[in-house]
């Protein structure tokens, strides 16, 4: 039987909630559709900090460095400053493995009712594809003239040939699995340097795929778009911080973010992919076991598809469409349901 070794890493807050229930149900899979998953535990977090004063190990990626996957919760809690927890673990991650692809899903759902007026399942329905390992997230830069008046805080964007190509050349190829249309944020009417040249790449881009369909937009129109046009957008492209922005405006205008899944992938597969997510450790709901899994758990979706499962994964989002559909539902989607609960339902749905 097929065997898939996975890096866990519930992290911090609700992670510690949603990870039994992704686990759960991605058991229930490879029981049903006959592989095996090992789970290889790592505490690394804020509670790991506050303990060792580090986040993970010295040499915390050479251990996970040779797993399949890594399936990860969320990092960062009250009582850590968030640049320091998420600069000393999950963006090391990202960066270390080259897990250059963000990949994120935003669709509204089948009894999911998006705040937006008169839209219904199939008028939202787009890939964000997060430029995930330069761009604005730069350790490039310092502080300056500190304490006196001329005091100033520099951090450089990063754009490198190698890193835009790379990554507009995955959004086009994933449309061109979808319906041919990518769409650039952009921004090059303020950003003067970066963004003109993100805006040539993507074009030079667009010109080896003749039958793809591209627009662009500043990326100030373009989140008022989400909200008034959703149904223009198949796949959009963006910078690291604006596909970070777009990834939590898109859930949000299809009812929730606690349902949004990500992928970071190492699409050469020289380094394990990342799955995990899209929203955060939640500390105002950690402990009340309210937090709702199936962002979570369409994460572990992903992670199947990419490990060569992709019937597995299919039947996970499935089995999440029929529960979100008929409940039960946590609270972020009106309902009552604890994080168990729906945990317990997407599995016996399989
Ligand atoms: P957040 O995503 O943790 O929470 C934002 C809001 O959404 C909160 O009201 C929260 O209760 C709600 N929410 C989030 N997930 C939910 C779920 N599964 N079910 C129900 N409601 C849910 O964002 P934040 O408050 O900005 O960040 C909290 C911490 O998490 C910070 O330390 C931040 O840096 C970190 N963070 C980590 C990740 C990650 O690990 N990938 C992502 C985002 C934020
Ligand atoms: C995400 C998160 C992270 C990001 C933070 C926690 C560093 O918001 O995964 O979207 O900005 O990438
Ligand atoms: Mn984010």
């Amino acid at each position: 039987m097929k065997t898939y070794r996975i890096a866990t890493i519930p992290g911090d807050g609700i992670g510690h909630e949603v990870m039994p229930e992704g686990m759960r149900v991605l058991e229930a899979a490879a029981r049903r559709f006959g592989f095996t998953l090992t789970w290889d535990e790592r505490d690394w977090s804020c509670e790991r900090f506050h303990r060792t004063g580090q986040m993970m190990p010295e040499n915390g990626l050479d251990e996970i460095a040779g797993h399949d996957a890594i399936y990860l919760g969320a990092v960062g809690y009250p009582g850590v400053p968030d640049h320091v927890s998420l600069w000393g673990l999950l963006i090391p991650i990202r960066r270390n493995f080259d897990q250059y692809a963000n990949v994120r899903p935003v669709r509204l759902m089948p009894g999911v009712r998006s705040p937006l007026a008169d839209r219904k399942p199939g008028d939202i329905d787009m890939l964000i594809v997060r430029e995930n390992t330069e761009g604005e997230y730069s350790a490039v830069g310092g502080r300056e003239n500190v304490g006196t008046p001329e005091e100033r805080a520099v951090q450089q964007s990063i754009f490198t040939r190698k890193g835009v190509d790379r990554v507009l050349r995955y959004a086009f190829e994933a449309a061109g699995k979808r319906r041919s249309s990518v769409t650039s944020a952009t921004k090059s009417n303020g950003i003067a340097i970066t963004m003109p040249y993100w805006d040539e790449r993507f074009a030079e881009m667009a010109a080896q795929y003749p039958g793809i369909t591209t627009a662009q937009f500043h990326i100030d129109i373009l989140a008022a778009h989400f909200v008034r046009n959703p149904q223009w957008f198949d796949v959009v492209v963006a910078s690291n911080l604006f596909g970070d922005i777009l990834s939590d405006l898109g859930p949000a205008c299809t009812g929730t973010i606690a349902i949004a899944p990500s992928a970071n992938i190492n699409p050469e597969r020289l380094h394990p992919s990342m799955f995990e997510p899209v929203h955060g450790s939640a500390p105002d709901i950690f402990g009340r076991n309210i937090a709702n899994p199936i962002g979570q758990i369409w994460s572990g979706a992903m992670m199947l598809e990419h490990l060569g499962e992709p019937d597995a994964a299919a039947a996970i989002v499935a089995a999440i469409e029929a529960v979100l559909a008929e409940g039960p539902r946590t609270p972020d989607l009106h309902g009552s349901a604890s994080t168990q609960e729906v945990g317990a339902a997407i599995a016996a749905a399989l």
